[in-house]
């Protein structure tokens, strides 16, 4: 197959999925299109139809072991034509479970032929001190090597099935905003605000309020971070005994043995 341009199309909260993705192609020394769907603004009303020599490269974020619930926009405007793909996730170093199969799954039915999947690692949403940095420069040698081997195994035309971790029917739940478990109270607002909007303006999910961005609209929040993150003057926090309690085991937990990415090529 003789691809002669990559197209990336990836959400990316809090950015490290977007950090991966691009190493990923810089290996494979082609034309790449960036398509950055993190913002709904951009994610509406979205439509690209792919040709048979173009490769996509989708790439998501897990959430509770699969793909972040409603992102039908995302999907919905990925149009292939028996085009190649290759799907990819990135994970907080605990677990990918049945989020690649989800995403496979997800292409095929767009009519894409998923030819090499991967999973990489991205500092947690949750704290800087699980997974810090990465993908770190490790991963990032890791994964332009592997995109290299991908252009080359499409090129090559190599068939088998891939295998990777995953079932379907899914086990993993994925996670859903509007039953938040326990460990995930709302983002709250402290008085630092001075309504600057750049919150509301960047948040993935649109649900922080323009006129006031003190409101967010909790029971979609998917605590992806990205205004905490984002604030210029620190305003957006987690806190709160439950959250405090919680946080420090589960750095433990998460941090007890580094993952590195998995590659999955045919054969
Ligand atoms: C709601 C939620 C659920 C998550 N679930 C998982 C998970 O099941 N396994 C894991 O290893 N990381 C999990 N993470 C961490 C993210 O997958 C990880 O930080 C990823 O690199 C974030 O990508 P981004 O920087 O592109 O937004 C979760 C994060 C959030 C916000």
């Amino acid at each position: 197959m003789d691809i002669k341009k990559v197209v990336t199309v990836y959400f990316s909260p809090t950015g490290t999925t977007k950090k991966a993705v691009s190493a990923f192609t810089r290996g494979m020394r082609l034309p790449v299109e960036e398509i950055d769907l993190t913002l709904p603004k951009k994610r509406k009303g979205f439509c690209r139809s792919f040709t048979q020599d173009e490769l996509l490269i989708a790439a998501l974020p897990v959430y509770a072991g699969r793909l972040p619930m409603y992102l039908d926009d995302f999907f919905d405007g990925l149009k292939g034509d028996s085009t190649t793909a290759v799907a990819t996730v990135c994970y907080g170093n605990r677990d990918y479970d049945d989020a690649i199969t989800e995403l496979m799954m997800r292409l095929e039915k767009r009519n894409f032929i998923v030819k090499a999947a991967a999973a990489f690692i991205g500092q947690h949403n949750y704290s800087s001190k699980i997974a810090t940095g990465r993908p770190d420069t490790g991963d990032m040698a890791t994964i332009i090597d592997f995109g290299k081997r991908t252009i080359q195994s499409i090129a090559s035309g190599t068939s088998g099935t891939l295998s990777f971790k995953g079932t379907y029917p899914f086990t993993a739940k994925g996670y859903d905003p509007a039953t938040p478990g326990p460990n995930h109270p709302p983002i709250l607002t402290g008085e630092e605000c001075n309504g600057c909007g750049l919150c509301a303006d960047t948040c993935p999910w649109g649900i922080i309020d323009h006129q006031d961005c003190k409101v967010i609209d909790s029971a979609k929040c998917f605590h992806c971070f990205h205004c905490v993150k984002i604030c210029p003057v620190h305003a957006k926090k987690v806190t709160g005994e439950a959250w405090l309690d919680f946080l420090p085991a589960f750095e433990a937990r998460l941090n007890a043995k580094r993952k590195e990415p998995e590659l999955f090529l045919p054969g």
